[in-house]
């Protein structure tokens, strides 16, 4: 049964201003009234940048930790670009990589601002693309709202400009795109990635042996897709960058919880058409409630907004749903799976949090980031049916964990 955003009362205890009420209404009006509800579709895919020379790497980290596997590769003027597949159903991961060391663009450029993301200037989660029945309409009405897209001479990327992917310009509020699309994405080759090439013998036996690890210790099963992407943001943002969120797709807000003990909030957007957010994930916003220079007369923690000041805006972590469960080995699945990686020589923040005795709930976990894409991992698992998003206790504690990991000291040397 789907959502009617019009209707629907948003969850949560974290305030939102009038201002944000009114023009959420307002947004959700004109999507319907200028078609947008009816053009767009789930999510198809994700698409992420890694460096030169960290492709490899990066795909069998992939391999390792969740479910995508490479379908197809293309090689464009600038970039090998790589698609990943989970459950058909699912959206698929995209992966570019340079193709020189010395590739820059604007994202590089963006990277270089930043303290902790400076030490790799090209590695960013660049977006998500979403289905539409017609890519031209999708463009000329958001452009109409004032969403800008990328132009030809605004990028070296031609998956930016060049592919049958529109994408809107780098947000404001998030750096992230949003990309549209018409043609099925199992059509690989009407998406114009590029050339068609195969992976090496070196490439394929590097992924096939990770692969057969994944199912060996038969954590491949268990690990299913993405659940949700989660953007951090700044503070005084939070309201403008969910708005311009609902704008951009065809989500509706679907609360926002205040992580008093991070001096945070939790802003949940999701797809209103679909009953398992795995096939079009849930878009999750953090902000801390005051901005750093505010906090400084309290010293509350704060580590969303130190994150967004060392790393800049940008996608935080990707979740993947656990099959909920108990494995054979008396643990949780999730349990199960984490300990397995953390065997495979995976470094996690702290431990699995939440509760899964008797009662349903949520045990949750993040990754230490990814030395390639700087995205953290989170694993979920809902147990015994919770029909919850989250729950405020485990959101405190992954902050926290979060947080203690990326701290910036003035004068830090990175490698
Ligand atoms: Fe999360």
């Amino acid at each position: 049964m789907s959502i009617n955003p019009l209707e629907y009362e948003p969850r949560g205890d974290k305030k939102n201003s009038e201002f944000f009420d009114e023009y959420r209404i307002k947004i959700y009006e004109r999507r319907k009234s200028s078609g947008l509800e009816d053009l767009l579709g789930t999510m198809q895919a994700v698409v992420v940048q890694v460096e030169h020379g960290e492709g490899l790497a990066y795909i069998s980290e992939l391999y390792l930790m969740g479910p995508y596997r490479v379908t197809a590769c293309f090689q464009s003027s600038t970039h090998r670009v790589y698609v990943l597949t989970s459950q058909p159903e699912y959206p698929r991961l995209i992966v570019l990589e340079p193709l020189s060391a010395d590739y820059s663009d604007e994202i590089t450029m963006f990277n270089r601002l930043y303290p902790l993301s400076a030490a790799k200037p090209n590695a960013r989660y660049i977006g998500e693309v979403f289905s539409t029945k017609d890519v031209s309409e999708t463009r000329k009405t958001l452009e109409s709202h004032n969403i800008r897209f990328n132009y030809h001479h605004e990028t070296k990327n031609p998956f930016l400009t060049g592919s049958a992917i529109a994408f809107t310009f780098p947000s404001d509020y998030t750096s992230n795109r949003v990309g549209y699309c018409e043609h099925d994405i199992n059509d690989v080759d009407a998406l114009q990635l590029g050339e068609r090439v195969e992976l090496d013998a070196t490439t394929s036996d590097t992924l096939a042996k990770v692969a057969d690890f994944a199912k060996q210790t038969r954590i491949d099963p268990l690990v299913l897709g993405l659940d949700h992407l989660a953007t951090r943001i700044l503070s005084g943002e939070r309201e403008d960058a969910i708005l311009e969120f609902l704008t951009m797709s065809n989500h509706y807000f679907w609360g926002a919880y205040n992580i008093s003990a991070m001096n945070s909030s939790t802003n949940v957007t999701r797809n209103g058409n679909i009953t398992d957010d795995k096939h079009s994930p849930a878009k999750v916003f953090t902000a801390n409630n005051t901005p750093s220079f505010v906090n400084s007369f309290e010293n509350l923690p704060m580590p969303t907004e130190d994150f967004v000041r060392n790393y800049g805006r940008r996608m935080h972590h990707m979740a993947y749903e656990v099959v909920d469960g108990d494995h054979r080995s008396g643990e949780k699945n999730v349990d199960y799976v984490v300990q397995t990686l953390k065997d495979k020589g995976v470094a996690f923040l702290a431990h699995v949090v939440g509760e899964c005795v008797d009662d349903p709930d949520l045990k949750q976990i993040f990754s230490k980031h990814s030395q390639y894409s700087i995205l953290i991992t989170e694993y979920v698992e809902r147990c015994h049916g919770f029909d919850g998003f989250f729950t405020k206790t485990n959101v405190a504690a992954l902050t926290a964990a979060a947080g203690n990991d990326e701290r910036y000291e003035h004068g830090q040397v990175f490698d």
